[in-house]
């Protein structure tokens, strides 16, 4: 499906666009196949649109005793570490909702072996999608994405070796920009979801967004390229900030459920 480019004033619009779409694609996935498998994006971005759907006027519009919640990637730390992926979602969203421990899939960042820890990721995949590594791709309901200045996504950082990776589905990636390793999701299975969702906002941002969205292909420097969904929705959601050097206007929302 066709990529679309969505301004908002600032993060809060997007957090609100995000929660809304959140809850119509939840719906759509539990009316449809009775479960919604959704990745969360880790990093701060998405933190406002995590604790707007706590709150009991959203959140109450999701039926989550039929949602899988995954991450799109983990820190090698602790899972109560600050820098912890699922701890941030935890303190924001988590924690608050009528969750069973076995709904909330965890990255396990703080295993030694995280190549073990990512091919165990894999086998809790291949048990909740019902499809066999190898086979069949799992297919998110919905991947939400954070992008950094370096262009990176979840944690596929520029020149490391899971940008290369076009069969599994979770992978341990040495980052030396950053002289650690993480665990990601890799783009063939962000690629097989029903939609993907970017959020970007702040200057900071500005550089990167217009050369990913604008410029020549160049995965390897800028990973975000290659995120683009084989049959899937498909949106970047940013702010006015982080649209700021973008040639083309980025189109203006119609929030879910408003379409006349
Ligand atoms: C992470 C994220 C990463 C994040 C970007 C943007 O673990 O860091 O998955 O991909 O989305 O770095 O982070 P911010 O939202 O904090 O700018």
């Amino acid at each position: 499906m066709a990529r679309q480019i969505l301004g908002f004033p600032d993060s809060d619009a997007i957090a609100e666009y995000v929660v809304a779409e959140f809850i119509r694609l939840a719906k759509d996935a539990v009316w449809t196949r009775g479960v919604f498998h959704v990745a969360l994006a880790g990093g701060s971005t998405p933190k406002r649109a995590y604790q707007l759907l706590s709150t009991p006027k959203y959140s109450r519009r999701v039926e989550w005793g039929s949602v899988q919640i995954y991450f799109g990637d983990e820190r090698a730390v602790e899972p109560d570490h600050d820098d912890s992926n699922f701890n941030t979602a935890q303190n924001a969203l988590l924690g608050t909702l009528p969750l069973h421990h076995s709904q909330v899939h965890r990255m396990a960042g703080e295993r030694g072996d995280l190549d073990a820890a990512a091919r165990d990721y894999e086998t809790i995949m291949e048990r909740f999608f019902a499809v066999k590594r190898g086979q069949e791709m799992p297919r998110f309901d919905l991947v939400l994405l954070g992008m950094g200045k370096d262009g990176h996504t979840a944690s596929l950082f520029p020149f490391t070796e899971a940008l290369k990776e076009q069969d599994r589905w979770v992978v341990a990636n040495e980052v030396p920009q950053l002289n650690t390793s993480r665990l990601t999701l890799t783009a063939p299975v962000i690629n097989s979801a029903r939609a993907v969702l970017f959020l970007v906002s702040g200057t900071d941002k500005a550089e990167a967004l217009e050369r990913v969205l604008e410029g020549p292909f160049n995965s390897l420097e800028l990973p975000s390229q290659l995120i683009d969904p084989v049959d899937g929705e498909y949106a970047w959601l940013v702010d006015e900030a982080a649209a700021s050097h973008l040639k083309k206007e980025p189109a203006t929302p119609v929030l879910p459920g408003t379409a006349s």
